[in-house]
């Protein structure tokens, strides 16, 4: 695992921009893994920036998220296609049909989930994948004692993410019960991945990351470690416990 700290939000955003700029620059045709939530919004902005500028060229570009509610269509404001649509894919030039946001209106899930899988392995796999963490350290929606081999899946989510992700709902009774998420073993196949940890109420979750270095299925971020190729990019915030 390489490790990154940096002073702030800002320069965390503006680390893991350099590494997307970097494998894009390299193949214009890079596949991408996407997170959503509040941490990447920072990266996410500097790309948009980059692009303006005409640094980023993302006409070739093709792009996988991670998850998204069940049950939300993609215009539903906090659905997570609406979410990428609306800070990232509007701004540049992804082409449309080259960004896939798992959907959350399926009828046949054991199906769509084998076909989000076969889309990602036909394009040749993931070059990198940015991802966020949850406070109970799960990694897309990949929850507490979640499989290591997983592919892409329905998973039921825990109180604790229902609680946290109110927040950008109504009320808590609006957070959906389930959603459609790639699994461990998805993530695991990627071959660069890039955690981006930020904030205070991270620390305890970047604390046991690197001073347990116990791998558990009861934190699933901790699976990461077996994987060649991660870069953890964490600002002055979280390492409050370090
Ligand atoms: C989102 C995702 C989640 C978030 C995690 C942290 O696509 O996969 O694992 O990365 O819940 O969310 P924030 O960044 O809002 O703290």
């Amino acid at each position: 695992m390489e490790i990154l700290r940096n002073k702030s939000y800002e320069e965390v955003s503006k680390e893991a921009a350099k590494i997307i700029t970097k494998v894009i620059q390299e193949n214009p045709k890079a596949i991408l893994g996407l997170a959503t939530g509040s941490t990447p919004l920072g990266l996410y902005n500097e790309l948009i920036k980059e692009f303006n500028e005409g640094i980023l060229d993302f006409s070739e570009v093709r792009t996988f998220n991670l998850d998204e509610y069940i049950g939300l269509t993609p215009e539903h404001e906090q659905s997570y296609r609406f979410f990428m649509e609306n800070n990232l894919f509007k701004h540049i030039n992804l082409k449309i049909e080259n960004c896939q946001v798992p959907s959350g209106v399926e009828v046949d899930y054991d199906k769509y989930c084998d076909e989000y899988e076969k889309m990602i392995d036909a394009a040749g796999g993931m070059d990198l994948l940015i991802l966020g963490v949850g406070e109970n350290g799960h990694i897309a929606f990949n929850e507490p004692n979640t499989r290591l081999g997983s592919a892409t899946h329905i998973i039921d989510l825990t109180e604790d993410t229902i609680k946290v992700n109110s927040r950008f709902f109504r009320s808590e009774v609006e957070v959906p019960r389930q959603a459609i998420t790639m699994g461990m073993g998805t993530i695991m196949k990627a071959k660069k991945i890039v955690l981006l940890l930020t904030g205070k109420n991270k620390s305890h979750v970047l604390n046991r990351l690197l001073n347990e270095k116990f791998i558990t299925a009861e934190f699933p971020v901790s699976f990461l470690m077996m994987h060649r190729d991660v870069t953890v990019i964490f600002d002055e915030e979280a390492c409050g416990e370090i």
